[in-house]
């Protein structure tokens, strides 16, 4: 059975390919013809680590193809993943509208039995709509099942997450679609963990909301180690090692951005207060989040008090290593609060600087530089936004030399404070002295 991938997001990239990879016969498709010529030739619009050699490697083997003509794609096909964008809109609320364009247009091209599986993250009872859409649009009654089979990966490890998943939850409401999916994941056997279509909807903003409440949770607790002599990362690494707590998701820092958690925690909290459910423990979670920036400018006034005219090295911009993302990236909100001061930017990044360039053009203020010691000359303060495992390697000594004033402001805890201070620096980390 041909399986149809709609939207080259990440979401769609990595499941045409990775559903490839297990052996199947996958037609990707998007609207955007640009962009599928791009695919087409091995390479994936976005930077994900193994995604290019992944795409490349199917796409020789000739399993897997890509096409603009969605209508086309959705009469080969027998499986159908939808995984288009669900943005937020200015409610908090999940906007829809690609998820039910998609759905008529399937419905306009139903010519025979097809599984539609949701694939991007959407709010519990979607396929509600989605059922209903299909049964609207459809000629005739030809029969359909939708089914939800929600997407976990992880930006920077999308590749990897994808192939071997820790589970796969599959979320059906008949015998058929339930053989179909089974037999799609074949080779994880009891990996595979199958619901009803509701539960697995929530699953997935059950989850991304659990981790974005535990990175809140540690923030606060990192707030309270500042005012004591308690270390974060020692409390963190005490708390992880009960394994009811466990240690992921465990690091204070400038807090979580990204596509994914800012979103998904203000799309369930709306989802629950819709159907009058409370939903406080979500909002709190949110605003300790919205937090972090100010928290972190503050301790960059406390090292230069005024900011008006200081020269300031920025070492990343992505939302997390590994990545050239940066939407929701607390970067973004560190420069627009730091130019709002009147202070000279000079940004580095290894992955992220050409969108970030789309945000912030560069200008006298806003300097783009092409390593972290362009960005340290002359610099009255130094500030890691994103842990790049090359700033971990950083020649320290040379970066001192080189900057006006050897201060570091780390809002990711890279450094071990008691070395960094060693070398001459004045530093300033996450919860800890
Ligand atoms: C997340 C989920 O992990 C994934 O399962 C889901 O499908 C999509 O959303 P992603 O957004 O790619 O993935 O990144 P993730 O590694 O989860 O990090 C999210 C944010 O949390 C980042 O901004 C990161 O810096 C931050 N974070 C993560 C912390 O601040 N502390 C931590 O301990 C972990």
């Amino acid at each position: 059975m041909k399986i149809a991938v709609i939207g080259t997001g990440y979401v769609g990239l990595v499941t045409a390919a990775g559903l490839a990879e297990f052996g199947h016969t996958v037609i990707g498709t998007d609207k955007d013809s640009e962009k599928i010529e791009q695919i087409s030739r091995g390479t994936a619009p976005i930077y994900e680590p193994g995604l290019d050699e992944l795409l490349k490697r199917n796409l020789a083997k000739g399993t897997l193809t890509f096409t603009a003509d969605v209508d086309g794609a959705i009469r080969d096909a027998g499986v159908i993943f939808v995984c288009v964008g669900t943005p937020q809109d200015e409610s908090g609320r999940a906007d829809m509208s690609q998820v039910e364009g998609v759905s008529r247009t399937i419905a306009q091209n139903l010519n025979g039995y097809k599984v539609i599986v949701e694939k991007s993250t959407v709010p519990v009872k979607t396929s509600d709509w989605i059922k209903r859409i299909i049964t609207l649009y459809r000629k005739g009654d030809t029969p359909f099942d939708v089914a939800s089979n929600p997407e976990f990966l992880r930006e920077g490890s999308a590749v990897s997450d994808f192939l071997e998943p820790d589970r796969i939850i599959v979320g059906v409401e008949s015998d058929r679609a339930r053989d179909i999916l089974v037999r799609i994941y074949k080779k994880f056997g009891d990996r595979v963990v199958v619901t009803n279509i509701d539960t697995a909807e929530l699953i997935k903003h059950a989850s991304n909301s659990f981790l974005a409440l535990k990175i809140s949770y540690i923030n606060m607790i990192s707030d309270l180690c500042e005012k004591t002599a308690a270390d974060v990362e020692q409390v963190a690494f005490g708390m992880g090692r009960d394994p009811r707590i466990g240690k992921e998701f465990l690091s204070a820092g400038l807090g979580y951005g990204g596509s994914c958690f800012p979103k998904d925690i203000k799309a369930l909290t709306k989802i629950g207060e819709d159907m009058g459910v409370n939903m406080d423990l979500l909002k709190e979670a949110d605003r300790v989040n919205h937090k972090r920036t100010a928290v972190f400018v503050d301790k960059v006034k406390r090292a230069l008090w005024i900011l008006k005219d200081k020269r300031i090295a920025v070492l990343g911009l992505a939302f997390k290593p590994e990545t050239d993302d940066i939407r929701e990236a607390s970067s973004i909100k560190i420069i627009r609060e730091l130019i709002k001061e009147g202070s000279v930017l000079r940004l580095y990044d290894p992955k992220a600087m050409d969108n970030m360039k789309e945000v912030f053009p560069g200008s006298p203020q806003v300097v783009y530089c092409e390593d972290p010691f362009q960005a340290a000359l002359d610099a009255n303060a130094l500030l890691v936004i994103t842990e790049w495992a090359e700033f971990r390697t950083l020649d320290l000594a040379r970066i001192k030399d080189i900057m006006a004033n050897p201060i570091i402001v780390d809002g990711r805890n890279m450094f071990e404070p008691g070395s960094v201070r060693k070398l001459g620096f004045e530093y300033y980390s996450v919860g800890r002295k």
